[in-house]
C-alpha cells in the first residue's frame, strides 16, 4: 500500500472558487491521497474580516463562528501548513495585499498555489526571487486558464523544445460572443445571452477589451521564456458595437473571427490581442461556445495545442487542487 503524506493548507478568499476548492476535497480527498500519495486538508480559510480554523475532516462552520484574522504568518504556523492557496478578487485595489501575503508564505518555505492574477503581473520578480531564496515554489494554473492546463505546458512541459510564439484565445467569453456576433445577434445581445449562460461575468469589459486574453498570455510568456509580467506592453484590439461587421464578414468568406493573443520571441515583451479571420484547420477556428485553447509554436518538435478545460468556479479550484497535488506529491520513480 502506497504511504500517503499530509498537506495542510491556508485558502485565502472563500468566494465560489475557494467553496468549490473546499467541497471538492471534501468530497475527493480520499480518492486523491490514494492516486496522488498526499492528503490534502485546509486548516483554515480566510475572507476579507475574518478566518476559521478547521481540524480534520471538519466542514467550514458559519461565518458567525468564524474569528477576526489573525496575522497570516501566526495561522501558517498554527496550522502546519505547506501550501497557502490564494483566491482572492483579481483586483486592483488587493494586489498589495495578494502580493504581501505571497511572500509572506514563500518566504517561511510554504508553496503558494494562486487563482489570483493582478499580483502576478505586478510582483512576479519579488515573488520569483522570493521562492527561490527560501527553496517554496509558485503554481498559477488557476490564474492563466483555469482547468486548461496551460501554465503547465509554457512552464514545464515545453522545457526544451524551443517554443517560440504563444497564440491563443484564453477568453471563453470573448469566442462566445464574436460567434453570436457572426450569426448576427447585437453586442449587447450576444453579451446578455453569455451572461444567461454563465459565461460572461456581470462586467465582461476585460473580456471584450482583451485585456483578460492579455493578461493570461502575459503569465504563459513569463512562464515560458522567463519575461517579466509587468515589463510586457499590450496593444489590444477590443471587441465593440463595430466588430458585428467584420464578424459577419468572415462568416461570409467560410471564416471565424477570433480574438487572438499573442507573443512571439521576435517580438520581445509585446504581447498583441488581434480579431483575426480564421479558417477551417486553425485549432482557433474549431473552438466552439465558450472554448479556448492555446496553441504553442515549437519549429522544430511541431505546434502543440492545449484545448478544453472548464472556464467556471469549479473548474478554477480543480486547477488549484491540480496545483497544491503537484507542489506536495512525492515526486519519483515515473512522477
Ligand atoms: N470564478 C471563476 O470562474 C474564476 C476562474 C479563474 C480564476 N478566477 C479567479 O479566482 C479568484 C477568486 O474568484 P471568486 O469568483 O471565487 O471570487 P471573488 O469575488 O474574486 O473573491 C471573493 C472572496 O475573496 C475574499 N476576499 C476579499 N478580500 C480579501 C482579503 N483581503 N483577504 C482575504 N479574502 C478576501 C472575499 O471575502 P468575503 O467573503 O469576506 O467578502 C470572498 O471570500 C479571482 O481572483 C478570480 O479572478 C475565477
Amino acid at each position: 500500500m502506497r504511504e500517503v503524506s499530509r498537506a495542510d493548507v491556508v485558502l485565502s478568499g472563500y468566494g465560489p472558487v475557494g467553496q468549490a476548492f473546499v467541497e471538492h476535497l471534501a468530497r475527493q480527498g480520499d480518492g486523491l491521497a490514494r492516486r496522488h500519495g498526499v492528503r490534502v486538508g485546509v486548516g483554515a480559510v480566510r475572507a476579507s474580516s475574518a478566518q476559521c480554523r478547521l481540524r480534520e475532516g471538519e466542514p467550514v462552520p458559519p461565518r458567525s463562528e468564524w474569528s477576526p484574522p489573525a496575522p497570516l504568518e501566526e495561522t501558517l504556523d498554527q496550522t502546519a501548513a505547506r501550501v497557502f492557496v490564494q483566491a482572492i478578487p483579481s483586483s486592483p485595489p488587493l494586489r498589495r495585499h495578494a502580493a504581501e501575503e505571497a511572500l509572506v508564505a514563500l518566504r517561511r518555505g510554504v508553496h503558494v498555489v494562486t487563482a489570483t492574477k493582478s499580483h502576478l503581473l505586478s510582483h512576479w520578480r519579488d515573488l520569483d526571487e522570493a521562492a527561490r531564496a527560501a527553496g517554496s515554489m509558485i503554481r498559477i494554473s488557476g490564474a492563466t486558464g483555469a482547468a486548461l492546463p496551460a501554465g503547465d505546458l509554457a512552464g514545464t512541459s515545453l522545457r526544451g523544445l524551443g517554443c517560440t510564439t504563444i497564440r491563443a484565445c484564453p477568453n471563453g467569453t470573448a469566442t462566445f460572443v464574436l460567434d453570436r456576433l457572426a450569426e448576427g445577434d447585437s453586442l449587447g445581445e450576444a453579451v446578455r445571452e453569455a451572461r444567461r449562460r454563465g459565461t460572461a461575468e456581470a462586467d465582461p469589459s476585460s473580456d471584450l477589451s482583451g485585456e483578460d486574453a492579455a493578461t493570461k498570455v502575459r503569465l504563459l510568456s513569463a512562464l515560458a521564456w522567463g519575461w517579466d509580467p509587468a515589463s510586457v506592453q499590450v496593444r489590444a484590439e477590443p471587441v465593440g458595437e463595430g466588430t458585428s461587421r467584420a464578424a459577419l464578414d468572415a462568416v461570409s468568406r467560410a471564416r471565424r473571427l477570433r480574438a487572438v493573443a499573442s507573443a512571439s520571441l521576435d517580438e520581445p515583451h509585446l504581447v498583441r490581442v488581434r480579431l483575426e479571420e480564421t479558417e477551417p484547420g486553425d485549432p482557433l477556428y474549431a473552438l466552439a461556445g465558450p472554448e479556448k485553447a492555446v496553441v504553442f509554436g515549437c519549429p522544430e518538435a511541431g505546434d502543440v495545442i492545449v484545448s478544453g478545460g472548464r472556464s467556471s468556479p469549479l473548474g478554477a479550484a480543480l486547477a488549484l487542487v491540480k496545483d497544491t497535488i503537484e507542489v506536495t506529491a512525492p515526486r519519483t520513480g515515473f512522477l
